[in-house]
């Protein structure tokens, strides 16, 4: 019985909207850089029918909705199908327990999706060794199939999620760019409210095609920002590598809240440490940038020189609670 240990990523260039929602095929291409912390534990096993425990870190069960279970069924769905695919429909022959210990607080934009569904594309792998030895690239597909960000947590380090082209199950997939040691980065992440949030990323990306402002978002990630996001990374050019993340960040939250309904993820809390972080920033020439998910959580990415000066600004905020990541290696199994 096969275990993986993941985490989850935080993008520079954000995945917003399918042009294949069932498969979770994105619009455009995005890029991310993987953390060590904090970790989600798989455990998996064949099994007659599907069976799916959750715990958190202190050892209690996590009561999981009818509709994440449905979730965790549809994946396995899709992935037999992809095996299908890959010419050995019998390396699952009927169901599997996923067995979940998570140490991230759920939906507070500290992408738990990314890292549970990289967790257990990995020990999909690790279960259907005997059959088949799945390369990196497919098991970031199989990952996809349950969130389309946890395609980046697969690879550590720097990593891209590549839009390809067409509606085959396999188009799009996870590319590392560069590993975990070409930059120390650190994401210090500062969460004003553990609430969980009430429309999930799945629902939203569904909802990305009725903002006026996506068809420009799209154009601009695939002429330019995805390109120079990756230059940025490539060359450790952390002030291009601001400029492009900050902007996409915050188109993304621009198109969020144009769409119908309108998504409004962002908190005043979130707007308050945005300026306070600007002005810091400017005063002491610190190298940080921010960067929000679908939640009210600012990421702090900065060096390791800056890593020390960001922590202390962090944990100054008022009733906010901080985790500190720094870049870290991926999905592995244990
Ligand atoms: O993987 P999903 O479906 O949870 O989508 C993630 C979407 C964002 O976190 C908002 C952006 C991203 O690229 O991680």
């Amino acid at each position: 019985m096969p275990t993986a240990r993941s985490t989850p990523n935080i993008a520079f260039i954000k995945y917003w909207g399918n042009r294949f929602d069932a498969l979770r095929i994105p619009m455009a291409d995005s890029v991310s850089m993987t953390l060590d912390a904090p970790t989600v534990e798989i455990d998996l096993d064949h099994a007659e029918v599907l069976g799916v425990q959750s715990f958190a870190s202190d050892g209690s069960e996590r009561s999981l909705k009818e509709k994440d279970i449905a979730r965790f069924q549809k994946h396995l769905d899709f992935t037999k199908r992809y095996l299908e695919h890959l010419g050995v429909p019998n390396a699952i022959p009927a169901s599997v327990t996923i067995t979940i210990r998570s140490a991230i607080p759920p939906a507070i934009g500290l992408a738990s999706s990314a890292a549970v569904f990289s967790c257990l594309a990995r020990a999909y792998q690790g279960l259907i060794s005997p059959t088949i030895a799945l390369t990196d690239k497919q098991t970031s597909i199989i990952a996809r199939l349950g969130s389309g960000s946890a395609a980046r947590s697969i690879f550590g380090g720097f990593t891209a999620l590549i839009a390809g082209e067409g509606d085959a199950i396999d188009s799009a997939y996870g590319e590392q760019c560069a590993q975990e040691k070409h930059w120390p980065l650190h994401d210090i992440v500062v969460v004003p409210s553990m609430e969980e949030k009430t429309v999930g990323s799945t629902e939203g990306h569904a909802t990305a095609h009725t903002s006026p402002f996506y068809p420009a978002r799209i154009t601009a990630i695939t002429t330019r920002r995805q390109q120079a996001c990756v230059d940025a990374v490539l060359t450790r050019d952390f002030e291009k590598l601001q400029a492009v993340a900050e902007e996409d960040s915050l188109d993304m939250h621009h198109v969020m809240e144009t769409s119908d309904p309108p998504l409004q993820y962002l908190s005043g809390e979130t707007h308050r440490i945005i300026h306070e972080v600007e002005s810091l920033r400017r005063q002491r020439h610190l190298p940080v940038l921010y960067t929000m998910d679908a939640g009210p959580t600012v990421h702090l990415v900065c060096t390791e020189e800056a890593a020390g000066a960001i922590r202390d600004f962090a944990h100054a905020q008022k009733d906010c609670q901080v985790f500190e990541t720094k870049v870290g290696g991926g999905a592995h199994l244990v």
